[in-house]
């Protein structure tokens, strides 16, 4: 193990958060931009990319199939050159890191008529299945098997377009099946498509590519097959998730944050939730700012797919009930594993009690610092920001897990006016 793998955040509490972030492109959409370059040959230049740790393990994905990778982490830049022969199997070491990678199943299946791409296994989060991509490649006419760890997609002559509706609205499933149905002969209608804006970000980098996509943001998506695609440059849309991390932020530890480089419109009933908490959230030229001047009030979530409450951010929404006045219901209906990070909170002296997808939190007035651990990349950050507002010193280990959403974590809220270090 590396020593950075080892690191932890040492939070000293009691200091508001206040001044300037800037927030760069979304995890979620730069990793499945990349992916989706494996769909035509060529030199691909992605910017607003974020400097976090999955960027790196995408690209060692793509180099592993023959493509070229450089990224500029000054420019906030990757080139991608995408060779005429690539490789159709995605291997376990990368998969296992990064569950992205699985976005590079209907990609592959599309442009070689073969794909090979480990299954993920699972996750500090939860199960999540691959079933509705499975399903849904198999509706386009390619035969899906799982043999030794891997699931091998084939459709020697092709894909064709076909009726294909979600039992859910996956966001992962959603981006497969669409990317697959970009090269299939013929239109593909997808019932019960994800809608959130990172998907409509993939989308719209497709149709610049040359692909013939309706409906992105609504959950009916027509897709009219072309033969081929070509390169383009591409911006990826801004974070949403580490835009709402800093919210939360500011109203966990009654601070005043300028969010620079946000897009609002993408976490209307976040911000709706901070006002109801009592934060005061404003529009600013190239942003929004979130100012709270008391304790916040508790606020009852329940997380669904967009335009619902993102799941990628109810471990922010516990912590605020954590020190809120008043008590809540939290809901989590995307991945039950997330409330593993409630028996942290619980170790900072947090009064939550979960049943089920349900937590009821009763809010107290400080939290109390002990060494905690995360489990995932938003657990991690959230137990940072409730180190925040603990007395004493907060130890969280396994800062790596929050490398992989956050970049320079500590500096930022250093920037802030935080007493936070990442010590070995
Ligand atoms: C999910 C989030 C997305 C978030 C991302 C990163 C939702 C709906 N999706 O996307 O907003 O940015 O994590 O944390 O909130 N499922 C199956 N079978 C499948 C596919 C999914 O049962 O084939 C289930 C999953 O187990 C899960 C749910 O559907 O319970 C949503 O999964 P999905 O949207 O596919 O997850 P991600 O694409 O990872």
């Amino acid at each position: 193990m590396s020593e950075a793998v080892l690191d932890r955040f040492q939070i000293f509490g009691g200091s508001s958060l206040i001044g300037d972030v800037s927030i760069s492109g979304a995890k979620n959409s730069i990793l499945k931009l990349m992916a989706v370059t494996l769909m035509a040959p060529g030199k691909y230049k992605l910017q607003n990319v974020p400097d976090i740790a999955d960027v790196t393990m995408m690209g060692e994905l793509l180099v592993s199939l023959g493509c070229e990778v450089k990224h500029d982490t000054l420019k906030c830049e990757v080139e991608i050159i995408v060779p005429e022969k690539l490789g159709h199997r995605a291997e376990y070491q990368f998969v296992r890191k990064l569950r992205a990678s699985i976005n590079a199943l209907g990609p592959l299946v599309a442009r070689l008529g073969r794909a090979e791409v480990a299954l993920p296994g699972g996750d500090a989060i939860g199960s999540r299945g691959l079933d509705f991509h499975t399903r849904g490649l198999v509706e386009l006419g390619a035969e899906t098997t799982n043999e030794h760890g891997y699931i091998i997609a084939s459709a020697p002559k092709g894909l064709k377009g076909a009726r294909v509706e979600l039992d859910f609205p996956s966001v992962g499933a959603t981006e497969n099946i669409m990317t697959a149905a970009v090269l299939a002969k013929g239109r593909t209608i997808l019932e019960n498509a994800a809608r959130e804006p990172d998907l409509i970000d993939i989308g719209n980098f497709l149709i610049k590519m040359g692909a013939d996509i309706e409906g992105l943001g609504t959950p009916t998506i027509t897709i009219n097959g072309v033969s081929e695609l070509h390169p383009v440059d591409h911006a990826a849309i801004p974070d949403r998730v580490v835009t709402g991390t800093w919210a939360f932020a500011a109203a966990i530890t009654q601070g005043d944050i300028s969010i620079h480089g946000a897009r609002p419109s993408d976490l209307e009933l976040p911000l709706d939730k901070l006002v109801a908490a009592g934060a005061v959230v404003t529009t600013i030229a190239d942003g929004i700012r979130v100012k709270m001047s008391r304790r916040p009030s508790s606020i009852d979530v329940s997380t669904l797919p967009y335009p619902g409450f993102p799941t990628d951010l109810q471990p922010f929404a516990i912590t605020l009930n954590a020190i809120a006045d008043g008590s809540a219901l939290v809901t989590e209906n995307v991945f039950e594993g997330r409330f593993m990070f409630v028996n942290e909170l619980l170790r900072l002296g947090a009064k939550i009690r979960v049943d089920g997808h349900h937590a009821s939190i009763t809010g107290i007035q400080n939290l109390s610092s002990a060494p905690v651990v995360a489990s995932d990349i938003r657990a991690g950050a959230g137990l940072v920001l409730a180190g925040l507002v603990a007395d004493g010193t907060t130890f969280v280990e396994g800062a790596f897990h929050v490398d992989r959403g956050y970049p320079k974590f500590a500096e930022q809220l250093r920037a802030l006016g935080a007493d936070v270090t990442r010590v070995p």
